[in-house]
């Protein structure tokens, strides 16, 4: 569980705060997407939960942030990684190692995982991100979808109860990016992983995540499920979030007189969405 309370952050040197106020709750085996325009502080909020702020970015913190009740400025970024691992925005820069295993050795050596159970952390995480084949391949020669892969191995190899990814899907082509997110469902379902997704992608979050946080100008601007999220379609543009075609299309059919219900955020809602407004949709194949 992750508690924010009153939380603000300014890096030292800088004339505004990149956080403000931010109070958020997240419950174990949650599968949160945080969205929001370039400079809103998605990144930063991700420092402080794994303790990169304060502790090697500084600046002005205010406020608390518990992680599995570990207060992320008293306990240090080692204590944190054990609770919870992190996928950075850049890619290259968290990779320390040329070969696929060794990345993921590196981690558990660091943890000092004992020797005898080593191997087999090593061969069921590889196993979970489906990169058995790749053990031994340099990450060099890896495509974008699978290095993304082999670091989200090195993280769960060490069995954090929570992953945080920043922007893991930047890099990929949309099959590769619902590929991963395929893949973190699963770690959400079958092991209660929580996710904490900082994703660009709406139509991602709106497809996987069961709760969305928005951000703006260092603000928690909007958070709730994805339904509750998507029915405020002006302040999600506001913000400078795209929405998705279904909900626009909602929106136009509401302001239009023609429908009065909940906004789709999906196209089995757009589909619903439609037999109301249209009834001979019910039997359309779409
Ligand atoms: N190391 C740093 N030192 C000083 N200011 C920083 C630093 N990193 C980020 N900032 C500033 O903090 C604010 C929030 O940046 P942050 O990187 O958290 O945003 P973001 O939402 O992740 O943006 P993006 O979508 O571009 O990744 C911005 O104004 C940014 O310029
Ligand atoms: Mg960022």
């Amino acid at each position: 569980m992750i508690s924010l309370k009153d939380l603000s952050f300014r890096y030292r040197g800088a004339d505004r705060n990149a956080l403000s106020g931010i109070n958020l709750e997240i419950p174990d085996g949650a599968f949160l997407g945080i969205i929001g325009p370039s400079g809103a502080g998605k990144s930063t909020l991700t420092y402080v939960l794994n303790g990169v702020v304060p502790h090697h970015y500084g600046g002005d913190f205010y406020g608390r942030a518990l992680v599995n009740g570990l207060d992320t400025v008293e306990a240090g970024t080692e204590r944190i990684a054990g609770e919870l691992g992190s996928v950075f925005q850049d890619i290259d820069g968290q990779m320390v190692a040329a070969v696929v295993e060794d990345e993921i050795l590196f981690g558990l050596e660091n943890f000092r995982v004992p020797r005898d159970e080593i191997e087999d952390r090593l061969a069921a995480a590889l196993e979970a991100a489906g990169i058995g084949d790749l053990r031994r391949r340099t990450l060099s020669s890896l495509s974008g979808g699978q290095k993304q892969k082999a670091a989200i191995a090195a993280i769960i190899a060490l069995r954090p109860r929570i992953i945080v990814l920043d922007e893991a899907t930047g890099e990929l082509d949309p099959a590769s990016s619902r590929q991963v997110f395929l893949f973190l469902r699963e770690l959400n379902r079958q092991f209660g992983i929580t996710i904490i997704a900082v994703e660009q992608k709406i139509m991602l979050l709106c497809e996987f995540a069961r709760e969305l946080a928005v951000m703006d100008r260092g603000e928690l601007v909007l958070h709730g499920t994805v339904a509750e999220v998507l029915q405020r379609p002006e302040r999600l543009e506001e913000a400078g979030v795209n929405i998705p075609r279904v909900t626009t299309l909602g929106k136009a059919l509401r302001e239009g007189g023609l429908y009065g219900g909940a906004l789709p955020h999906n196209l089995g809602e757009a589909r619903r969405m439609m037999e109301t407004v249209v009834p001979e949709c019910r039997n359309a194949a779409f």
